[in-house]
């Protein structure tokens, strides 16, 4: 199979070093979900604007690079060239380039029959139909439709730890494009089906997520330092702490049982988590990912 990846920024990048590095562990990628069985990704083709971000993607992903058995090509400021090399395009663009790319020459006939998985947050199917099809009829006799799936991993697929949301989807998908779509999305980690209406909440908490998690982290490590640890211990501290957490809480303890098991009354953890009641943390959390779960709601 090849892979195209238009759009290769932060997620870009992140999703094809993991599925680069699943090609290099066979092993790996039986935790493919889906039922189609095992679909190696033989090439990949990342898309790009200009020959310098071409030429950094090329030293960080070329040939042999980190012993990678699936070669990337690069295709410079022509997206649909790259799309008619591959069976299966990943999107990854700015939410505000979708109509630039889709509506693109050339484009809707490169996509015709491949499956396009879309990681653009809060872009529907029906806005990214109409921007393919802007310049033409609907149905072109003999042009097979493409088949849109509205997937969202975040940047954690770079070490195939991703939480990949799978939502809406092309009406006219079929099962064996839904299960490619989740052979290729279970490479980089695990996925979830959601609702389309929930798409919003679960993007908050899985994409702009990492981020949240990630300033607990910094300030977390911040802490420790001003308080005399190295920089470089309190950032494996932290983090294999946090890890330590959501390890518990992915086999089945609830994190309030959890925070209760850690928690003397009137102890040292006691102490800092009234710190923490007193900053309204909890509360800040909620309200962070109300703020950014109806920036997706359209
Ligand atoms: N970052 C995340 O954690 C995350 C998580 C979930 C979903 N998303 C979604 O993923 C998408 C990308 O986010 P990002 O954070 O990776 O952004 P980013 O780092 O800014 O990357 C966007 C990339 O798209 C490229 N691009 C822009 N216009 C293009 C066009 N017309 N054709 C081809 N490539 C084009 C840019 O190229 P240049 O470098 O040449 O400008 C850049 O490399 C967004 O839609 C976002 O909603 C991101």
């Amino acid at each position: 199979m090849t892979l195209a990846v238009i759009g290769c920024g932060n997620l870009g990048t992140a999703v094809l070093a993991g599925l680069m590095a699943s090609q290099q562990n066979p092993q790996n990628q039986l935790s493919g979900t889906g039922q189609c069985g095992l679909r190696p990704i033989i090439r990949s083709v990342a898309c790009v604007q200009s020959p310098a971000r071409g030429q950094q993607i090329a030293e960080q992903f070329g040939e042999n690079v980190g012993g990678s058995a699936c070669p990337v090509e690069i295709a410079v400021a022509d997206n649909a060239e790259g799309v008619r090399r591959a069976d299966v395009i990943i999107l990854a663009c700015p939410p505000n380039q979708v109509n630039e790319v889709l509506a693109a020459p050339g484009m809707r006939e490169a996509l015709a029959g491949k499956l396009l998985i879309s990681m653009l947050g809060g872009v529907s199917v029906a806005a990214m139909e109409s921007a393919m099809y802007a310049n033409s009829e609907r149905e072109v006799p003999g042009l097979e439709p493409c088949h849109i799936l509205r997937a969202i991993s975040n940047i954690a697929a770079a070490r195939k730890k991703s939480l990949t949301i799978i939502g809406e989807r092309s009406a006219s998908m079929p099962n064996a494009t839904l299960n490619l779509g989740k052979d290729v999305l279970g490479q980089i980690g695990d996925i979830i089906e959601v609702r389309t209406d929930q798409m919003p909440a679960a993007t908050a908490l899985c994409a702009s997520g990492t981020a949240f998690f990630a300033l607990f982290l910094e300030a977390a490590i911040d802490g420790a330092v001003a308080l005399g640890i190295d920089r470089s211990e309190a950032v494996h501290m932290a983090a294999h702490t946090m890890a330590g957490a959501a390890e518990l809480t992915l086999f089945g303890d609830d994190p309030a049982e959890i925070r209760a098991k850690v928690t003397t009354p009137g102890g040292s953890t006691a102490r800092g988590l009234g710190v923490m009641e007193e900053g309204g943390v909890k509360e800040a959390i909620v309200r962070a990912l109300q703020a950014t779960a109806s920036v997706h709601k359209s």
